[in-house]
């Protein structure tokens, strides 16, 4: 009761007038070493499994077989198809896209505003006379964005705040959305993924914070197909009876912003498997 109060007061964003990324990392950090002890800090990149040994062995179990591959290869094949003006992804990305899932999202100074691999695939898109594309159900997107990762695993994230009035408000966005409580349930993405992590609701024990975006998107089992981050995130609030915010919103965007970069350090090991 006491240290969930005292993080309460440690990490309440009205407590943040003055914002400092780098003391709630290092809050973050040290909230779920005490809080789970025996799990390294390079385990968080595995979510719940990181936490839940039963629920690791059937999952690791699956990933001998991972359900994903086959989406990591229709991934490729879209990645490489050219557009109608002959052009391909790659041509928007640094090392033409090869291994750089680390470096999303950053804060583009000249936007003003977060970019996300999803995003930039999108923005690529548009540059190359396409239609930008859906983040929900599992299509192009997300087979592109699987791909890319998967191209990534094993490189860190460094996500870098510029100390600029812009980008700082974007994180606090990010921030503020994941403590405040939403929804007819009435609850904020950190009351489950900080304060009940490990505890099991109905059939499923939430994730630490921690980690949340390094093996994105997921390959659900249980939907049979991928899910990006933002849709997982829409889905998350649905659950608490809020309102979903589209893929590609600023406000999905700052709140990846935030949760990477909670998530510094950890190796890209997407795409994932998840139930
Ligand atoms: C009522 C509790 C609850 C709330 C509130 C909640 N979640 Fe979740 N969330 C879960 C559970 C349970 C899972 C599935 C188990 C897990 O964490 O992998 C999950 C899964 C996730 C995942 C996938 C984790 C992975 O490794 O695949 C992400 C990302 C996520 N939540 C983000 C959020 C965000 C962001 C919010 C706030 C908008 C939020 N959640 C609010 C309970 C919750």
């Amino acid at each position: 009761m006491l240290r969930k109060l005292l993080v309460v007061l440690l990490l309440f964003p009205t407590m943040l007038s003055l914002a400092s990324p780098e003391k709630d990392f290092e809050q973050f950090v040290d909230y779920f070493k005490e809080r789970f002890p025996n799990t390294p800090y390079e385990d968080y990149k595995n979510g719940v499994y990181s936490i839940d040994k039963s629920a690791r062995e059937q999952w690791e179990a699956m990933e001998e077989f991972p359900p994903y591959e086959l989406n990591v290869d229709r991934g490729e094949e879209l990645f490489n198809t050219p557009f109608k003006n002959g052009n391909t992804y790659g041509s928007c990305f640094e090392n033409d896209g090869i291994g750089v899932r680390q470096n999303y999202p950053y804060f583009d100074e000249k936007k003003g505003k977060v970019v996300t691999l999803e995003g930039a695939l999108n923005e690529c898109r548009v540059e190359n006379g396409e239609k930008p594309l859906s983040y929900f159900k599992g299509k192009e997107l997300a087979h592109v964005s699987a791909y890319m990762a998967y191209t990534s695993r094993g490189n860190k994230f460094n996500v870098q705040i510029p100390n600029t009035k812009e980008a700082l408000e974007a994180y606090e966005n990010g921030k503020r959305l994941y403590f405040t409580k939403k929804g007819q349930l009435n609850f904020s993405c950190a009351d489950c993924h900080v304060y009940q992590t490990g505890t099991k609701l109905r059939a499923d024990i939430p994730s630490p914070a921690i980690g949340h975006p390094t093996h994105f998107p997921v390959y659900r089992s249980g939907m049979g197909r991928l899910v990006t981050l933002h849709e997982r995130f829409s889905g998350c609030l649905n659950r608490i009876r809020a309102k979903g915010l589209p893929g590609g919103s600023d406000e999905l965007n700052n709140l990846e912003f935030f949760t990477t970069f909670m998530s510094n350090g950890l190796e890209v090991n997407g795409p994932g498997s998840r139930k």
